[in-house]
């Protein structure tokens, strides 16, 4: 599908983006390993939350989707009954374009005594599993795949773990989530270290459930004990999916937009502490602690960026947001360089590769480095044909950079949005900068 972006003259509005993805993943495949009744509401019904549930229902998890008026919404009910509860799949699980229910799958499953296969779409048959697979191995599990196990579809035969002492050689909540799913069922501790912090999500929602999880700055310790207490969870809004609006907002030059009731998790932030570092006129509003997730409204207006060096241990904290700061640097007054960023290159697609061409055929000036990118600033978009490569998080950036440039932007596989973020062109539309014709 083919979307058209035309510049609004104003971008004044406020918007509530999608459930929080990562929050949703997990609302549902930890509260899976627990007992007791769930609620889970404000679930996002986007294509990989969406493939989560359908593996979950497949594993013989009874789930009641309720759709809120917006359609993009749900609640869901269940009532888990631990991972013994759960059934050995009758049929392949195909995890769509979700590397994060890939990955927790295989943590959740290599715990459980059945056979499962995996797989997912074109992109995800090409996203190294091995991180997960290898580990997983040496707790006890058996993985098979392509690539001596390392590829998808894989084959995962579960059971009988025990916990372990491992360094993570690359920072990710996914690795590290998948891991402390399978020292749930693991006879002693596990205990990980990662080179730099990522998202605790699953660490706050297992302390919730009861589970005896420490340790803070890259380090954590998970010591199995009673099945872990099933809980409701509210997920806020996604900070990612905030993302393309506080970038719009600072970059375009008459804006005033406020995005309401945001996850600000410190974990999830760097793009916040980035856009303030680059002079934009942001404001967080007060945070609200909720019982495990702090939740702020956030304002944005039209703002003189300067240019800043990306790199070290801010990387987990803002690494799906990376395409859209270089679109925002592409605006600042210098040389923006974002390193330590290699990790980019084995998301849903090659990151760095594809920002670096799409943003150039709008004009701006960018260098591809092997590890992230050059971006020279201000440079005046102008409106071409673009593709998103079908990468959610591009097809977004290029959305909002369609609201900056000058002319008409193009936008082929504007699909790839409904990824994470279903309802953005609607939400562009509203906003007065959008038209998509047939
Ligand atoms: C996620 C972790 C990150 C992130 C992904 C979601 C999660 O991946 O890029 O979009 O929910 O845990 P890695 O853990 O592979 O860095």
């Amino acid at each position: 599908m083919r979307t058209t972006v035309i510049p609004p003259r104003r971008l004044e509005f406020e918007v509530t983006p999608p459930g929080d993805k990562s929050i949703a993943h997990r609302s549902l495949i930890l509260n899976a390993a627990a007992v007791g009744p769930a609620t889970v509401t404000n679930f996002p019904r986007g294509g990989d939350t969406l493939a989560t549930l359908a593996c979950i229902r497949a594993l013989g998890l009874r789930v009641t989707d309720r759709r809120e008026p917006d359609e993009f919404t749900a609640t869901l009910t269940f009532e888990p009954h631990g991972i013994g509860g759960l059934n050995e799949p009758e049929r392949v699980l195909d995890v769509r374009n979700s590397g994060t229910t890939m990955r927790f799958l295989l943590g959740l499953l290599a715990g459980a005594p059945m056979t499962a296969v995996l797989t997912g779409d074109r992109s995800l048959r090409g996203r190294p599993m091995g991180r997960v697979a290898e580990p997983l191995a040496q707790m006890g599990a058996e993985i098979f795949g392509r690539a001596g196990g390392t590829l998808a579809p894989l084959t995962v035969r579960g059971g009988n773990l025990h916990g372990f002492e491992y360094t993570m050689p690359v920072a990710s909540a996914q690795v590290k989530s998948a891991l402390l799913l399978a020292g749930l069922s693991a006879r002693g501790p596990t205990i990980l270290e990662e080179p730099s912090p990522s998202r605790d999500h699953t660490e706050r929602m297992l302390r919730a459930m009861g589970v005896s999880v420490n340790g803070e700055g890259g380090r954590v310790r998970l010591d199995p004990g009673a099945p872990p207490k099933a809980i409701d969870v509210r997920v806020p809004a996604d900070i990612s999916g905030a993302a393309p609006w506080l970038v719009a907002g600072a970059i375009h030059p008459n804006a005033r937009i406020t995005v309401r009731r945001v996850g600000v998790n410190p974990t999830r932030t760097g793009i916040i502490d980035i856009l303030l570092e680059m002079g934009a006129r942001l404001d967080v509003g007060e945070t609200e602690e909720g019982p495990d997730e702090p939740i702020a409204d956030i304002t944005v207006e039209s703002s003189d960026l300067k240019a800043v060096e990306i790199g070290g241990s801010i990387i987990p904290r803002l690494i799906d947001e990376l395409p859209l700061l270089a679109l925002a640097a592409t605006q600042a007054a210098g040389t923006t360089v974002i390193r330590d960023a290699q990790e980019l290159r084995v998301k849903e697609s090659d990151r760095i590769a594809a920002t670096v061409g799409q943003l150039s055929r709008l004009g701006a000036r960018l260098e591809e480095r092997p590890d992230g990118m050059l971006v020279f600033g201000r440079q005046q978009l102008q409106g071409a044909t673009v593709r998103s490569g079908g990468d959610h998080r591009l097809a977004l950036t290029l959305g909002v950079a369609g609201v900056l440039a000058r002319g008409t932007t193009h936008i082929d596989g504007a699909e790839a949005v409904d990824v994470s973020y279903p309802g953005f062109w609607k939400a562009l539309e509203q906003a007065g900068g959008a038209i998509r014709p047939t």
